[in-house]
């Protein structure tokens, strides 16, 4: 890919451009520009392999990034309260802490997400996929959205049956999940951004204390209930840490796998060649997993906030500047990927970002490749003659993930397939 003529000094990684495809302009920054000031997020973008890894190794690029803009912007007598008590829910994740508390919060949760533990739900999501796909079939109509009618409730089902959430509650849950995206995800053109997210926090740890009551008098076999077997026999979580762990989990588990299934789905419409040998060597469905993370994964960048001083290629990056580590840009680095642009469900080279690295490697990974090796060639099975156009497709606005608000899809009822 030419890179030479994007001025880097231009880039503007949400504009309509960049967010549609932002690789031409990650490839600029990584040629020209690896460790890259941006005035207008006042913000670093690092953006080879090597740095944005060495990086998420580093405890010098603090995951504290809560805890700082809390005290800076919300301290204050001014200060609205329902918009503090969502960021103190935040504060409390541990994908936002740094050791000793992310190593307590991690250790009680490690055990519940093994590829072992989560490997007891696979009939699950394959049943889900499947009520999900014939629900599209039985509405006769030929058209679906793949983000909103298939892969939004598998994933957001799943995860939140592993927590213990009952049925009925689940489309609740939902719309609390997408308002305190605003916050956690960032995002422009919505000004209401923090007050609809600071309602949705309210609501979502309202509901949540309710459920952790119902946990305490029935215990039951789930996430919930191990979380508050772990806040009374050890001791080592406080009543705020459940419920805030709640909340991480329902959003973290299911918003960017349902990214991962659409890019998933997508790249291998997009590459029909890829598909044909997917669908006639079923072992290839792991590598092809890996290979969208690499490809066109979720996870577009990872933010962080310098503890201290560093100097990188140059640049001298000062204690509280924040930045932005691109996993996205550093899985095309061609010093790393032999013919990084191309999609290739064969590839070996194995040690794509898409799950962030070191410390705060993503906890879920395990659940979200079961549920996208489920989930995308069962779609691809079950209605053969899938067909997309490229200008339906809306990618969501936001820096730090990538993927699509709506995928709307059309296909032959007559030629779906019902049953597994
Ligand atoms: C394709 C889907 C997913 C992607 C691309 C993804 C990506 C990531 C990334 C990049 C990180 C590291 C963040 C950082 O270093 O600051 C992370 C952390 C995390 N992820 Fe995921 N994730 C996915 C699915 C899930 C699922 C299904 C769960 C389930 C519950 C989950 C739970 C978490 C948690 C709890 C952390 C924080 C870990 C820590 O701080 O130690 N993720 N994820």
């Amino acid at each position: 890919m030419s890179t030479s003529r994007i001025d880097v000094g231009q880039i503007d990684l949400l504009g309509p451009d960049a967010v549609a495809d932002p690789y031409p302009a990650l490839a600029a920054l990584r040629e020209h520009d690896p460790v890259h000031w941006s005035a207008k997020y006042r913000s670093w973008f690092i953006t080879r392999f090597d740095d944005v890894s060495d990086a998420l190794r580093d405890t010098r690029f603090s995951s504290d990034r809560i805890a700082p803009y809390r005290r800076a912007k919300l301290d204050g007598p001014d200060a609205d309260p329902a918009l503090r008590a969502a960021f103190g829910v935040l504060e409390d994740w541990m994908v936002f802490q740094d050791p000793p508390d992310h190593t307590r919060l991690r250790k009680l949760l490690s055990r519940g997400f093994t590829p072992r533990a989560v490997s007891r739900i696979r009939p699950r999501i394959e049943e889900l996929a499947e009520e999900l796909l014939d629900a599209a079939l039985a509405s006769g109509t030929g058209r679906v959205d793949l983000v909103h009618d298939y892969a939004y409730p598998l994933t957001a089902a799943v995860i939140a049956e592993m927590l213990g959430v009952p049925r009925r509650d689940q489309d609740h849950f939902k719309r609390w999940s997408d308002q305190i995206t605003g916050l956690v995800f960032g995002g422009m053109g919505d000004a209401d951004r923090h007050a609809t997210g600071a309602t949705g926090m309210a609501e979502l740890t309202g509901y949540l204390s309710e459920l952790v009551a119902a946990h305490e008098r029935e215990p039951a076999d789930d996430l919930l209930s191990a979380l508050i077997a772990a806040r009374d026999e050890q001791d080592s979580l406080s009543h705020d840490e459940v419920i805030s762990t709640g909340v991480l989990l329902l959003f973290a588990g299911h918003e960017t796998t349902t990214n991962l299934i659409a890019s998933g789905v997508l790249a291998l419409l997009r590459h029909p060649e890829q598909q044909v040998r997917l669908s006639g060597d079923p072992e290839l469905l792991g590598g092809t997993i890996e290979e969208v993370l690499r490809f066109d994964g979720p996870a577009k960048t990872v933010a962080r906030v310098m503890a201290e001083d560093v100097e990188l290629r140059g640049r001298t990056l000062r204690r509280g500047d924040r930045v932005f580590l691109s996993p996205s840009a550093a899985n095309r680095d061609p010093e790393v990927f032999d013919d990084p642009d191309t999609f290739d469900i064969t590839r070996r080279q194995g040690r794509q970002l898409g799950f962030g690295v070191g410390l705060h490697y993503c906890l879920g990974a395990p659940l979200a490749r079961l549920e996208a090796s489920v989930a995308v060639p069962r779609v691809l099975e079950k209605l053969p003659s899938l067909r997309y156009s490229e200008e339906q497709l809306q990618w969501a606005p936001v820096l730090l993930s990538r993927g699509m608000h709506s995928f709307p899809v059309r296909f032959d009822p007559a030629r779906g397939r019902a049953g597994r």
